[in-house]
């Protein structure tokens, strides 16, 4: 990693406790001071974009600007295929005020049973990771990764965060609700966004 960083530090530029956690244990191993947006209380932007990549730019953008550090952002969500793609960018909006995901959850099914999606190759999905970095006086850049899976009911495990309890990656028995952390890390959007972005920076990629 040869990037410099004003003050070696990164703005994590999301207010959403398990995003900040994953993308932290992301970016323990290439050395920079990371701090949260909450924690350095920036204000939270309005997503007016209508993608996973617009929207990512716009928060990290308005991240750096109000602390003239580096940001980077994520903007996430699950795409339900036999729901033409929602929650999509409205994931979290679904959970409502209260950010209640049991709510959403349950929202994700009842629409699924009213589409008629209860065999499993109806129930495909998809979550899409985009993350942007922002870095004073250089163009912004965005990286985004993908995880296909099936939507699962009953909701279960107790790890991850959102969605995770409903969703299970192909290729694997468990929700990312049941999955161990590490596991989860290594396979999901996220991590692959992530990769990108690493492959990016490194001497070899910059
Ligand atoms: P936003 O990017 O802040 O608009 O919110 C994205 C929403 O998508 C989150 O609040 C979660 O509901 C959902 N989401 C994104 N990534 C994950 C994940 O890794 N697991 C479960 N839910 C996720």
């Amino acid at each position: 990693m040869q990037l410099e960083l004003p003050d070696n530090t990164l703005v994590v530029a999301s207010h959403n406790q398990g995003k900040v956690r994953e993308i932290s244990a992301l970016l323990a191993p290439l050395g920079f001071k990371v701090v949260s947006a909450g924690e350095l209380d920036l204000p939270e932007p309005e997503e007016t974009e209508t993608t996973f990549e617009g929207n990512a730019r716009l928060k990290a953008e308005a991240a750096m600007s109000a602390s003239g550090l580096a940001a980077l952002s994520d903007d996430s969500g699950l795409c339900v295929d036999a729901l033409d793609g929602a929650p999509g960018i409205y994931s979290a909006r679904w959970a409502g005020p209260a950010k209640n995901f049991a709510i959403a959850m349950r929202k994700v099914e009842d629409e699924l049973i009213a589409a008629g999606a209860t065999a499993p190759a109806d129930r495909s999905a998809h979550f899409v990771c985009a993350l942007c970095l922002s870095v004073p006086g250089r163009p912004s850049q965005v990286f985004t990764g993908r995880v296909h899976g099936e939507m699962l009911w009953p909701p279960k495990g107790e790890h991850g965060f959102g969605y995770d309890p409903v969703f299970k990656p192909d290729g694997h028995d468990i929700t990312f609700g049941e999955m161990d952390p590490d596991a989860k890390h290594a396979m999901s959007h996220r991590a692959l966004a992530f990769a990108q972005l690493v492959e990016a920076l490194s001497p070899s990629g910059a």
